[in-house]
């Protein structure tokens, strides 16, 4: 045959070769053969490491990336993401990457014989965006990151994490919106708006239910279908409709009896089919354990990916046990999202994210996030030497270990914090933590993202206390380091303050107040801790979160009153850890192997506290401002809210307006009421007066109620609150439906 002919036939042929995002993916899917979708319906990572501590009887094949060495095993052509998808060059499908995490995308900052750096912003945690009650900042936090996920060449963050907070000992809540579905699914949908406009994927994590880490591989979680509708899957089923994420992420856990990416009724029926979910589920690393199952159920990706699941359904296909055709649904869903990616748009990235405008962005956050929990006038702190007490003073934790930890070039320590808004702090006291938090630390194994190894509280003398009892003001801090892969315990330490915080607080107090000086405890924390007594002893608390890398200077912009705090608590402070409900069934109930009965039901946060009449310490949307504020002409137009706001005091502020609805119908198992809607003000000068107006939310009714008969909007008499917490309800209006 001629060599032109031939040639002309091979141009032919590949000129008629489908390619992803310039043929329609039906076509791409009917060109491949039946190896090579069920390569692209399992990740390529391979790797080898020790399995999660499991319950007894689970059968359970996870495998961790569990040390350093087990992620550099991976093959991604971004070091350090989490796992790639796999290749079909003839196709012009690439090898998408996906890397994490909510607080930041994690990827590898140095590489081998390359003098460039690969930082990326660690922005504050879930929950403290959550604590802004602000949309739009956690979408410009969204965007920062999303940005940086395009130039460094990724293409779907795993991000956001957004499992109710059952309970305060859960590891990954520092991860995670709130106790509310909400504040948790409209800030999750902000979140994902804003990674996504930079034309790059989220992964909405983990559906559902994943609200403890003891035994996450393989527990089973029996919760009612009232409870799974109106609390762990509502966020999900808002971001579902107001974001589109391009991806969702599966939970490890099971879910009455059935693995959650095993689940049909999850996947298929409610996600897709009810909610109108357009994108494609992926696994958990190493998640459940049938990937036969998985594809039925509608569960499109297994992630990382492992040799064995290709065996599988390359088996399954040839033995017919898995039908071709769900094969090519999972596809299809893939390819329609990684048309969408940069890399199969080409986009050459460069590595180039501007790491200082983002640190402005993370900064603006976390004094956005940041809550005032007491103040008996103490701050902001008009003086200017400072005694700084507590480790977590000299290194701060931006944020928590596992796969949410950012490989950040640098963090704001509270002492630098301080000094540069202009406090002096005592040297001998700064000199001591110092040298000590340095030679504990180089006893320890070096921080990396699995593990952040933390230092035993420096012991201080009462001649200590005294000699630094000279300076104005005491600043004690407390802290607590929490993360994936194990939960938080009840002991003194970790939900309790230890005897040395104990001790510690009581005698600076004394000291310092003995000479008329103000003492002020920052909490640097992920999670809730039991406070109660402490604002008996101090002068003010200021509750930090784990607030990102420019935590210092954040925390000393709301202590010198630069910012006006105006955080409001996603989640109870409980007086006592046996008041939670969810703590008579948290990690396993009792008795039953590898089971956790969500027994309250509905009742849990304020939803519990607000119905059985049981004061919490510090109650859901509690915080303290510098400024006060009225309310006043609320009334309800058509279904928005409208009130008044007024900044009555001397500082500008901002107000978070919070709108509690109670339901007609209800039984003493329903909560007496709930969020329905919430506003935060912008700046309000001294006397200056806000019109707030809320429409109520459309991708969702938040005044339906789950009956035995789908959601249904109960007819009689809705009671309307404005309130500025869970517990503080001031002006009412009612409406009947
Ligand atoms: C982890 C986490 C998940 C993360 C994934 C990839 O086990 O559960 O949140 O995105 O694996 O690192």
């Amino acid at each position: 045959m001629k060599t032109d002919v031939l040639i002309a036939m091979i141009l032919m042929a590949v000129s008629c070769t489908p390619k992803l995002g310039d043929s329609p993916v039906e076509k791409i899917v009917g060109q491949m053969s039946v190896d090579e979708k069920v390569r692209t319906v399992v990740g390529t990572f391979t790797q080898t490491a020790t399995p999660p501590p499991v319950a007894p009887g689970v059968n359970n094949r996870a495998d961790y990336p569990g040390s350093k060495e087990a992620t550099a095993l991976s093959k991604n052509q971004v070091p350090g993401a989490a796992g790639d998808g796999f290749p079909i060059e003839r196709l012009g499908i690439p090898a998408i990457v996906y890397a994490d995490g909510p607080a930041g995308l994690r990827i590898d900052p140095r590489r081998e014989n390359d003098s460039t750096t690969y930082y990326c912003t660690a922005f504050p945690g879930g929950t403290l965006l959550s604590s802004t009650w602000d949309t739009e900042i956690v979408k410009e936090v969204g965007a920062a990151i999303g940005d940086e996920v395009l130039r460094y060449g990724v293409d779907v963050l795993l991000a956001p994490g957004m499992n109710i907070q059952r309970n305060p000992l859960t590891g990954r809540n520092f991860e995670y919106y709130s106790e509310d579905p909400l504040l948790s699914g409209l800030t999750a949908a902000a979140y994902v708006n804003g990674v996504q406009s930079n034309g790059v994927g989220t992964s909405v994590k983990h559906f559902a239910a994943n609200n403890q880490e003891l035994y996450r591989n393989g527990i089973n979680e029996i919760i009612s279908e009232r409870a799974l509708r109106e609390l762990y899957l509502r966020g999900f089923e808002l971001v579902t409709k107001l974001a589109q994420p391009w991806t969702v992420m599966s939970s490890y856990n099971k879910i009455n009896g059935t693995y959650a990416s095993e689940n049909k009724w999850l996947l298929t029926d409610i996600l897709r089919d009810e909610w109108g979910y357009q994108g494609f589920i992926m696994t958990d690393w190493f998640g459940a354990d049938d990937p036969v199952l998985q594809m039925e159920a509608g569960n499109d990706l297994l992630m990382p990916g492992t040799p064995n699941q290709i065996e599988e359904l390359k088996e399954a296909v040839a033995s017919g046990r898995l039908s071709e055709d769900v094969l090519d649904r999972n596809v299809k869903h893939i390819l329609e999202v990684l048309a969408k990616t940069p890399r199969v748009k080409g986009y050459a990235y460069k590595n180039d994210p501007d790491l200082f405008a983002h640190a402005i962005i993370s900064l603006n956050a976390a004094t956005e996030g940041m809550v005032l929990l007491h103040n008996n006038g103490a701050l902001p702190l008009e003086t200017k030497t400072v005694a700084l007490f507590g480790n977590y003073g000299y290194d701060i934790q931006p944020g928590g270990s596992g796969s949410g930890y950012v490989n950040r070039a640098y963090k704001i320590n509270l002492d630098k914090g301080l000094a540069g808004a202009g406090y002096t702090l005592d040297k001998d006291l700064a000199a001591a933590y110092k040298n000590y938090i340095a030679e504990e630390k180089a006893k320890l194994p070096e921080e990396y993202f699995w593990v952040i190894p933390t230092v035993e509280e420096m012991s201080v003398s009462n001649e200590m206390i005294r000699s630094a009892s000279s300076s104005d003001a005491a600043i004690i801090t407390i802290g607590r380091m929490s993360g994936e892969g194990g939960d938080r315990s009840e002991a003194k330490g970790d939900y309790l303050l230890s005897d040395q915080e104990q001790s510690l607080v009581k005698r600076v107090s004394k000291e310092f107040h003995s000479k008329g000086k103000p003492v002020i405890v920052v909490l640097n924390i992920g999670a809730p801790v039991e406070l109660t007594g402490l604002e008996n002893q101090v002068d003010a608390i200021l509750l930090a979160w784990l607030p990102g890398q420019e935590a210092g200077s954040a925390i000393a912009d709301i202590v010198s009153g630069t910012v006006n705090p105006s955080g409001k608590l996603p989640v109870s402070f409980a007086k006592n850890y046996h008041d939670i409900p969810s703590s008579k069934n948290f990690g396993l109930s009792s008795g039953e192997i590898n089971t956790v009965r969500y027994e309250e039901d509905l009742m849990v946060g304020y939803r519990y506290f607000t119905t059985a009449g049981v004061k919490p310490l510090y109650p859901f949307g509690f915080g303290l401002s510098y400024t006060t504020f009225e309310y006043s002409d609320f009334r309800i137009e058509d279904n928005t809210l409208c009130v008044k706001v007024k900044n009555t005091g001397l500082r500008p502020g901002r107000e978070v307006v919070q709108f509690y609805v109670e339901k007609p119908g209800g039984d003493s198992t329903r909560p007496k009421y709930e969020l329905c809607a919430f506003s935060k003000t912008k700046l309000l000068s001294p006397g200056e007066t806000a019109d707030v107006m809320v429409k109520l939310e459309t991708a969702i009714n938040p005044l339906e109620q789950w009956t035995d008969s789908g959601w249904s909007l109960v007819p009689g008499t809705y009671r309307f609150w404005a309130a500025a917490s869970s517990e503080n309800l001031i002006l009412n209006t009612n409406k009947t439906y």
